[in-house]
C-alpha cells in the first residue's frame, strides 16, 4: 500500500488544475531562486529528478534552462503522465511509480537535483522518502521542494475561496457541485501537515544542510537543501 492516499477521485481534472494553477503555484521569482542556487551551478550534464512531477511543467522550465540535463519525472497518475509526455521534451524520461511504496527506489549517488513540488505533503510519515533522496543525490547536490505548509485555517479557507473563484471563471468544466467548505474541512490537516520548521528539522535528522528557505505566501514555502 502506498504511503500516501489516493486524493483525486477525478485525475483529469486534477491534472487540468495543477497545469492552470503551475505558474500560482510556483511562480517565476520562486523558479528563479531554485535555478539560481541549485542548477546553474551544476556541472555538465546534469541529472535531475522531480517525484510527484504531475504535468512535468517543473522539468519543461528547466530543460529551457539546461538543454544538457537529463531529466527523470516519476508520478503515479497515468494522466499526468500523458500530459508530462504531451511536451515532448527530448531528454526526459517519464515513469509511472509510486513514490511512497516500499520498494520505491533511486540508484545512490546517482542525481544533481531531485525536486518535489507540492508534494512533501502528502507524505504522513516521511522518513524512507528522505533517506532516499539524501543517498540518491551526489555530493554537491540539491533537494528542492516548493509547496504547503502549514497556516491557519482562516488563511486556508481564504486561499481556496479565491482559487475556487479563479478555477470556476476559468474552467467550464470544473464541476460547481462540489462544497469548497466541505473540501476544506476534510483536507485541512492534510495540506497543513508541517511548518517550514518542521521541515527543517525533519531534514536535519536526515542529514540534509538547509541552504535557502522562506515562505512566500501565507501558505506555500520553497526550501532548498544540500546532502553531502
Ligand atoms: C499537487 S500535484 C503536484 C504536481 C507537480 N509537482 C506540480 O507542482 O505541478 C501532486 C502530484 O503527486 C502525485 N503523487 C501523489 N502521491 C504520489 C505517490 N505516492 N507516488 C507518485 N506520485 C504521487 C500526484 O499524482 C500528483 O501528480
Amino acid at each position: 500500500m502506498s504511503a500516501t492516499p489516493q486524493l483525486a477521485p477525478d485525475s483529469a481534472r486534477f491534472c487540468a488544475m495543477m497545469t492552470r494553477s503551475y505558474e500560482d503555484r510556483i511562480p517565476a521569482d520562486v523558479r528563479a531562486i531554485i535555478a539560481e542556487e541549485a542548477i546553474a551551478p551544476l556541472g555538465p550534464k546534469p541529472h535531475i529528478v522531480d517525484l510527484g512531477c504531475g504535468p512535468g511543467l517543473w522539468l519543461r522550465d528547466v530543460a529551457a534552462l539546461r538543454p544538457d540535463a537529463t531529466l527523470v519525472g516519476y508520478d503515479r497518475d497515468a494522466k499526468m503522465l500523458d500530459a508530462a509526455r504531451g511536451l515532448d521534451l527530448k531528454r526526459a524520461k517519464w515513469h509511472s511509480a509510486d513514490v511512497g511504496a516500499p520498494d520505491f527506489t533511486l540508484k545512490p549517488d546517482s542525481c544533481d537535483v531531485i525536486a518535489a513540488h507540492f508534494f512533501f505533503h502528502f507524505f504522513a510519515d516521511p522518513r524512507r522518502l528522505l533517506a532516499t533522496i539524501h543517498d540518491a543525490l551526489r555530493p554537491g547536490g540539491s533537494f528542492v521542494m516548493t509547496g504547503w505548509v502549514r497556516s491557519s485555517m482562516a488563511d486556508f479557507y481564504a486561499f481556496w475561496a479565491k482559487a475556487r473563484a479563479a478555477i470556476e471563471s476559468g474552467s467550464p468544466e470544473a464541476a460547481s457541485s462540489n462544497d469548497p467548505e466541505a473540501f476544506c474541512f476534510q483536507r485541512f490537516a492534510e495540506f497543513n501537515r508541517y511548518t517550514l520548521a518542521d521541515i527543517r528539522w525533519l531534514l536535519d535528522r536526515h542529514g540534509f544542510t538547509i541552504r535557502r528557505d522562506a515562505m512566500y505566501t501565507k501558505n506555500f514555502a520553497y526550501l532548498i537543501a544540500g546532502a553531502k
